[in-house]
């Protein structure tokens, strides 16, 4: 394999492997197990509230002495709060990824505290103002992913912003193995960053029944929500996914379509799942390589094998 990257070695990795900040999943105890292995573990804020923000990297740290970084989700109604917490915390957190957006205004802030900014693209447009703006890197983000998605395959979209920006692009989406590592390197990122199968890490909190749906789950098994009331994102099928769409699509085909109450429906969904695994009411968000995730792992034992099988694939290259 060729040697890390000269922007992955700034960050101190041993992998050039990101687990991706995930919405209630990426706790501070799974970013500690990943970062403790040598990837970077980042935890996800999603809509939590600053306080809890502020525990979970305060867990995280007692956890490991390795870098880590925190996800903003820049729809959330706390994203300045922890924004906040980021900053006052800064002297623990080396990277911030961004998601659901443009982070501009809160990048010369996250500069001055020596935080490296790496939002999540799913487009040339945005990776070009990213680049423009000050950030360091970018995840560029295919629709192959669990959670909120954008318009284009990771295939597609990496090449594409490699070409666009003169700053590293980590490839995200569609990486399930070393194989889709291997691909993400030649499309010309400097890494990858994985979701789905860290959800069924053995250091996750995802319930079990959403565990073993991940476990379970065949190549079509995904389907997307949210397409017609704004905010797409990729879930399992079950009944909970059927009946948000069949209720936006209803709302959709009429004169003046209010998704409020459907909103409303897809509101904690995502945390329902994660907490109690409830198939009813519950938003089982994956990507689509969870149709080749077989095995609940330790984070260490995932990043170990991708990378193997990569390096080996790499090889030559
Ligand atoms: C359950 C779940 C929650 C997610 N929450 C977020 C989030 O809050 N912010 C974000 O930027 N990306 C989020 N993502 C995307 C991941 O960070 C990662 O980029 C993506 O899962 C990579 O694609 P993969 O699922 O094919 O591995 C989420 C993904 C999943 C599966």
């Amino acid at each position: 394999m060729r040697p890390l990257d000269p922007f992955m070695q700034s960050l101190g990795l041993k992998y050039p492997i990101f687990q991706g900040g995930m919405a209630w999943v990426a706790d501070g105890r799974l970013a500690a197990a990943v970062s403790n292995a040598g990837g970077l573990g980042i935890i996800g804020a999603g809509h939590a509230s600053g306080e809890v923000v502020e525990g979970e990297i305060k867990r995280a740290r007692a956890l490991t002495d390795r870098p880590f970084g925190v996800n903003v989700m820049l729809l959330s109604p706390h994203v300045d709060d922890v924004v906040k917490v980021i900053l006052s915390a800064h002297d623990s957190i080396t990277v911030v990824t961004t998601g659901a957006g443009d982070p501009s205004k809160y990048l010369p802030e996250f500069k001055a505290a020596n935080i490296k900014v790496i939002p999540v693209v799913g487009s040339v447009a945005l990776a070009k103002r990213m680049a423009r703006v000050g950030a360091d890197a970018v995840v560029a983000e295919g629709m192959e992913s669990g959670g909120h998605i954008g318009k284009l395959t990771t295939m597609a979209l990496v090449p594409q912003v490699v070409d666009a920006i003169n700053i590293p692009v980590i490839a995200a989406g569609g990486i399930g193995d070393g194989r889709g590592l291997a691909a993400a390197f030649m499309l010309g990122a400097i890494g990858g960053q994985m979701g789905t199968r860290f959800l069924v890490a053995t250091e996750s909190k995802v319930h079990p029944t959403y565990k073993e749906a991940v476990l379970k789950a065949k190549d079509i098994d995904t389907m997307i929500t949210g397409e017609f009331a704004g905010h797409p994102a990729r879930v399992l099928k079950n009944p909970m996914a059927k009946r948000f769409v069949r209720l936006e699509k209803t709302e959709a085909a009429k004169a003046d379509p209010d998704f409020s109450e459907v909103e409303e429906i897809g509101n904690g969904a995502l945390r329902n799942a994660v907490l109690t695994g409830d198939r009813e009411n519950g938003a089982y968000m994956a990507g689509q390589v969870a149709g080749m995730v077989r095995q609940a792992q330790p984070a260490a034992e995932i990043l170990a094998d991708v990378y193997q099988q990569a390096t080996q694939l790499m090889g030559g290259v």
